[in-house]
């Protein structure tokens, strides 16, 4: 391990340890509530002087805003149960014939879609253009952080997923419920960063699924990641095995999360100076050009980013960076044997992705390299187009948070949408 690897390493594992430890006699119930409650301390906040978006959830934004909102569950076939906001359309035309499921990215969750306000959200955008949107939380967010027998404050089983399972359990769960309660066909697919990865692995590794989407638009896409630039992201993946292994045995497998302490001290940071202290935080881990972003956007963001991940989503990324390639996770050699019958993980066989695909990527992306967007365009059966948005310092948030996408970005989603909605 190479000396600046090992600092960075250090620093990290210094910030995540005094976090709450699953399976462990380390968690204790007298402190979890406390932290549990921080995130909703409104009143707190309030006095503060905190933007009220900050800490709104999805459905009293969206109320605000006057978008009527409805919550459904969904229970995947492996038992977790995910929360799903559908925004009903407010237009006057005729409703589009296929609903249009969002899927939020890393970190992150479906509040992604409408925190930058009515005017740049992408959901208030397509539920004004007729969409019937439903914006979906993957497994183990703030929203979808229950199981019908796990505990997951008490289970480690519960964290034992990455993007893999998330393509093959919760987004075909979604599909299905969604082609159920609306009882059309197909859905549309829109999908930001890790949401992009989903919906790769799914389709690759369930490719009935392709029968059930019309079109996807995969916003910053994420599979291959060779030319990840991000040096924090390099030295982190150096170190995937050390650092999965210190976090799995002290029970540290629910990372980020809304009631730890990175996301308290990032959202306080960010409500008094979102610049300097958001904003470059997103600069060193994606490239994000500072200023591009409203500063407002940008600091409501952060009352929503970092909404918790197991570290095997994380450390999934972390392999694919070293190996070079869009593979399974890689459980060891016994692990690998018992998982696949094989001694290596198997690549997703992207060749599988039958259904249309739009990719929309950006110049100065640390985690969604041009390179790598080549290399899956390349390879995938039915792609439409491969789009890049033709500014310099485009980078992993822009698509949905900077106001330039609604000259860049939005118009194409719509006008894709509109030639597949046959
Ligand atoms: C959103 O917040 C309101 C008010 O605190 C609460 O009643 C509601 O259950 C929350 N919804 C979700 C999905 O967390
Ligand atoms: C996690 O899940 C995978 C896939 O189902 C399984 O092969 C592996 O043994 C599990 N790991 C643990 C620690 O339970
Ligand atoms: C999808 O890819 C896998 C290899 O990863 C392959 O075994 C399978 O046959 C493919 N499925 C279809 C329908 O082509
Ligand atoms: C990947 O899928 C394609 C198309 O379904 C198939 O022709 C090919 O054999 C598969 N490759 C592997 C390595 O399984």
């Amino acid at each position: 391990m190479e000396v600046t690897n090992c600092v960075v390493v250090l620093y990290l594992l210094l910030l995540v340890l005094p976090e709450n430890h699953v399976g462990t006699s380390k968690l204790t119930p007298a402190t979890r509530p406390l932290s549990y409650a921080l995130p909703e301390a409104r009143e707190l906040k309030m006095a503060l002087g905190y933007a009220e978006e900050i800490y709104l959830n999805f459905t009293e934004l969206t109320t605000k805003n006057g978008y009527q909102t409805e919550e459904h569950k969904i229970t995947t076939d492996d038992g977790y149960i995910l929360k799903c906001f559908r925004i009903l359309p407010k237009c006057t035309g005729n409703l589009k014939r296929y609903p249009i499921l969002l899927m939020h990215g890393i970190l992150d969750t479906s509040d992604v879609w409408i925190l930058a306000g009515e005017k740049l959200g992408l959901g208030y955008i397509l539920a004004s253009n007729c969409y019937d949107v439903w914006a979906v939380n993957s497994r183990g967010n703030r929203y979808s952080r229950k199981h019908i027998t796990l505990d997951p404050d008490k289970d480690i089983a519960f964290w034992n997923y990455s993007f893999d399972e998330i393509g093959m359990f919760d987004v075909p769960a979604a599909i299905d419920y969604i082609l159920k309660v609306t009882n059309r066909p197909r859905v549309f697919y829109a999908g930001h960063s890790q949401g992009t990865t989903d919906f790769f692995a799914m389709a690759s590794l369930r490719p009935e699924y392709n029968q059930k989407v019309q079109l996807s638009l995969q916003l910053a896409p994420v599979a291959w990641m060779t030319n990840i630039y991000s040096p924090i992201l390099r030295a982190l993946a150096q170190n995937v095995d050390f650092l999965k292994e210190v976090l799995d045995a002290v029970g540290l497998v629910e990372l980020l999360a809304m009631h730890q302490l990175e996301h308290l001290v990032l959202e306080v940071l960010c409500q008094a100076a979102p610049e300097p202290t958001c904003g470059a935080a997103l600069a060193l881990s994606t490239g994000y050009e500072q200023g591009t972003i409203d500063s407002k956007v940008l600091s409501i963001s952060f009352g929503h980013l970092l909404s918790g991940s197991s570290s095997k989503s994380l450390a999934h990324y972390g392999q694919l960076i070293l190996s070079r390639k869009f593979k399974r996770f890689d459980e060891g050699k016994d692990g690998n044997l018992k998982r696949y019958k094989q001694t290596q993980p198997p690549e997703y066989n992207v060749s599988n992705i039958t259904s249309p695909v739009v990719l929309i990527s950006g110049k100065n992306d640390w985690l969604s390299s041009l390179k790598d967007v080549a290399t899956l365009s390349s390879k995938l059966p039915n792609l439409v187009e491969n789009y890049v948005v033709p500014e310099p310092k485009w980078s992993h948030h822009n698509h949905i948070w900077d106001v330039r996408s609604l000259k860049y970005v939005v118009p194409k989603i719509l006008d894709y949408l509109e030639q597949y909605n046959t």
